[in-house]
């Protein structure tokens, strides 16, 4: 049963509901430039958009501070998405045909992204995605863009990380079936894998995301006998196939990328995702100066909190939609989409930011390990 069908108000429902109002693009009687977020602020991955939501809101507050683009403030508009499939095209629909919202920010899991992207193509409402990496994303169409490196990318340097780090020739990857991320992730990292040289995949094995019991998988892959174990798959489920595989005596190091990325992992997961790795995006310990300032301003904004990588590629994606509409000085979809996709080294908090022929950034990656129950930065691996 799909209950979120049934409840979805038709697009041009909206679009009749916004041209009754008076309210059209861009819109507002209040002359504030209208940006709708979707985030993911409760559910299964809310740290994810938690982060998100608060690094978005903070490079808003900033630029408002700096008096807004075109004489204008920004106004944020954010709908949750409760990180549930479905949830995403409604929200994204609503802020734009009933809102007005010029530009979409969101998603960080790229099945949600993927949802929104066609919502918004269709519209012709450019939307920027801090942190999705499935190509898949942008390739839904040339209004769709994003702030963050794809997962040929993220998969090729976890793989030779593994092959020459972990020093790991035997390797098993588990794969959480439900989600775009994982299965691209997976592919990407086994391709890489087998390149690298001298590398077997010993086992492949699948899981459903919000499974609570991987004990039957993980028995297959112990009789495989890896000696390192890909669990590319959001943070959750990360902790409890972690805390499980050592509960089988699985000793070998377990690795993942940038879905692992969570307090929540830790407190989940405990001792038993001590010593583990991944790779994300971004280290507040590898900052530079702007990045500094950043995580100062993060802290004094929301209690002391350190920003992570979804923190910090949400601010980066509220400042490439102000960068745009200020270099085009207009909030006309179609020239901030012409504008949006000429942006050359914006000198944002990930780093230096270029919109390439396929609306994707090129970024460094960095590779974290969990040490004392925080995370340690291990290296930064360029493109
Ligand atoms: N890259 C992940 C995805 O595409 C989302 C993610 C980004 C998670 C950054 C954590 C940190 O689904």
């Amino acid at each position: 049963m799909n209950a979120t069908s049934t409840l979805r108000i038709p697009f041009f429902l909206l679009l009749a509901c916004a041209s009754l109002t008076g309210c059209g693009p861009g819109g507002s009687h209040s002359g504030e430039i209208l940006v709708g977020e979707f985030a993911s602020l409760t559910g299964k991955e809310a740290t994810f958009g938690v982060s998100s939501h608060e690094g978005t809101q903070l490079a808003i507050d900033e630029l408002n501070s700096a008096g807004g683009a075109l004489g204008r403030k920004f106004k944020l508009l954010t709908e949750d998405t409760r990180s549930t499939a479905g949830e995403s095209s409604t929200v994204v629909n609503k802020l734009i045909a009933r809102d007005g919202a010029i530009a979409i920010l969101g998603e960080v899991a790229s099945s949600r992204s993927l949802e929104a992207a066609a919502v918004c193509q269709q519209a012709k409402i450019p939307m920027i995605s801090p942190s999705s990496t499935n190509p898949q994303v942008t390739e839904t169409g040339d209004y769709i863009f994003r702030v963050c490196f794809i997962d040929p990318f993220q998969g090729t340097v976890m793989a030779n990380f593994a092959r020459n780090t972990l020093k790991a020739k035997r390797v098993a990857v588990f794969t959480d079936v439900k989600s775009d991320y994982s299965k691209g992730l997976a592919k990407y990292f086994k391709e890489g894998f087998l390149k690298s040289g001298g590398g077997e995949i010993v086992a492949e094995l699948d899981f459903n995301g919000g499974d609570k019991d991987f004990k039957a998988q993980l028995t297959s892959i112990k009789a495989a006998k890896p000696e390192a174990i890909f669990v590319p798959c959001y943070y959750t489920d990360a902790a409890l196939i972690c805390i499980q595989a050592r509960q089988l005596g699985l000793n070998a190091p377990l690795f993942g990328g940038d879905g692992w990325e969570s307090d929540q992992l830790v407190k989940i997961g405990a001792e038993a995702v001590e010593g583990n790795y991944f790779s994300t995006h971004y280290s507040p310990d590898a900052g530079s100066d702007k990045g500094k300032r950043f995580v100062e301003a993060y802290k004094k904004a929301f209690n002391g909190k350190v920003p992570d990588a979804m923190a910090a590629l949400g601010y980066d994606s509220a400042m490439l939609l102000a960068d745009a509409i200020r270099r085009c000085g207009s909030t006309d979809s179609q020239k901030l989409r012409d504008t949006l996709a000429a942006t050359k080294d914006l000198d944002a908090v990930t780093g230096r930011t270029t919109i390439d022929s396929h609306r994707d950034a090129t970024k460094s990656a960095v590779i974290l390990q969990v040490k004392g129950g925080s995370f340690k930065y291990i290296e930064t691996i360029n493109p």
